[in-house]
């Protein structure tokens, strides 16, 4: 006889929950239960992507509706999670029955979020996958490879690493304490490139460089700046006046975007900074 598959209820079921319950799923390693968003018909709607016509699964209306379940994904916007949290645990404390596991994927915040459920033994934990989840459909497609930082009790991250290896994701320790520089690095990585890139591209602008050849820059830069760094690692693809530690030359570009945009100049300056530091240049230009 077939053994049954550990049970997943999900309170919030939107890009992530619902990606995550497909790929589970269709691997056939948890068997999804009930269903919890902010309305019955999304929830509904999450089922149909999730798992189209399960016999077990269905969408509930609210918590205590909810049957217990060997693994709670909280899948809602970081800021609902604590309040989330909270609600779970006066249900499972109503309810009695035996501790379970539960794990939330935001990036920034931590499995202290899941406190109230830790106070009644059940084992805690953040799972952060490392994608832009644009829509269920693109990331299931797209999971496969995905790094994914496990943070929280050893007895659940030790439960959880096996499902994501399952589905093709790349598990990695992230200490508890570390969480939110884990994130801030995360930041640094991915959201700062489109600011420079948009910067750079008004500073050609504003000097007549055309639209077409804005746009040629943009993908040929960008390009080799990426395979650059895959290839050499950051210090060794850094280039430009830093890299030369060139402090004449990047005194007088500050000046000159100062008076474009302060704000610009800034940022110029601040990673100038930075840079001359990765290349290992001095911080300040040689007494004369
Ligand atoms: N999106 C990403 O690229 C990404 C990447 C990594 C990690 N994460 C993390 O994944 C988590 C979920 O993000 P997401 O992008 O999947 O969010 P999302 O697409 O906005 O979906 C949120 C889901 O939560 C439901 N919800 C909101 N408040 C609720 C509440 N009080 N009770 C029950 N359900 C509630 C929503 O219900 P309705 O469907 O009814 O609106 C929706 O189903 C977050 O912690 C986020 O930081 C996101």
């Amino acid at each position: 006889m077939a053994l049954a598959l550990p049970t997943l209820n999900l309170i919030g079921a939107g890009r992530v929950g619902q990606t995550l319950a497909r790929l589970w799923t269709r691997k056939g390693v948890l068997q999804v239960q009930d269903v919890l968003t902010r309305s019955t018909s999304s929830a509904r709607a999450a089922l149909d992507v999730i798992a189209p016509g399960a016999a077990n699964a269905r969408a509930v209306a609210h918590k205590a509706d909810m049957r217990p379940a060997d693994i709670w994904l909280l899948a809602v916007p970081d800021a609902q999670i604590a309040a989330c949290a909270q609600e779970l645990a006066t249900h499972a404390r109503q309810c009695g029955g035996a501790p379970a596991l539960a794990f939330h994927c935001s990036g920034a915040q931590s499995a202290a979020l899941l406190r109230p459920l830790r106070d009644l033994g059940w084992s805690v934990a953040s799972a952060h996958p490392v994608l832009s989840f644009a829509d269920a459909q693109t990331a299931v497609a797209q999971f496969a490879g995905t790094p994914c930082a496990m943070e929280g009790d050893s007895a659940a991250c030790d439960t959880l690493c096996p499902l994501f290896t399952a589905i093709g994701g790349a598990c990695f320790a992230v200490r508890s304490q570390d969480k939110v520089l884990y994130h801030a690095a995360a930041v640094l990585a991915t959201n700062f490139a489109p600011v420079l890139q948009a910067l750079a591209e008004e500073a050609w602008r504003a000097t007549g460089v055309p639209d077409a050849a804005v746009l040629h820059l943009r993908e040929r830069l960008l390009r080799h700046v990426v395979d650059n760094i895959v290839a050499l690692g950051p210090q060794q693809a850094l280039t430009g006046p830093a890299a030369r530690g060139d402090h004449l030359a990047i005194a007088r570009q500050a000046d000159v975007v100062a008076q474009w945009d302060p704000q610009a100049a800034a940022a110029y300056r601040a990673l100038s900074t930075l840079a001359l530091r990765i290349a290992g240049q001095a911080p300040e230009p040689p007494q004369a």
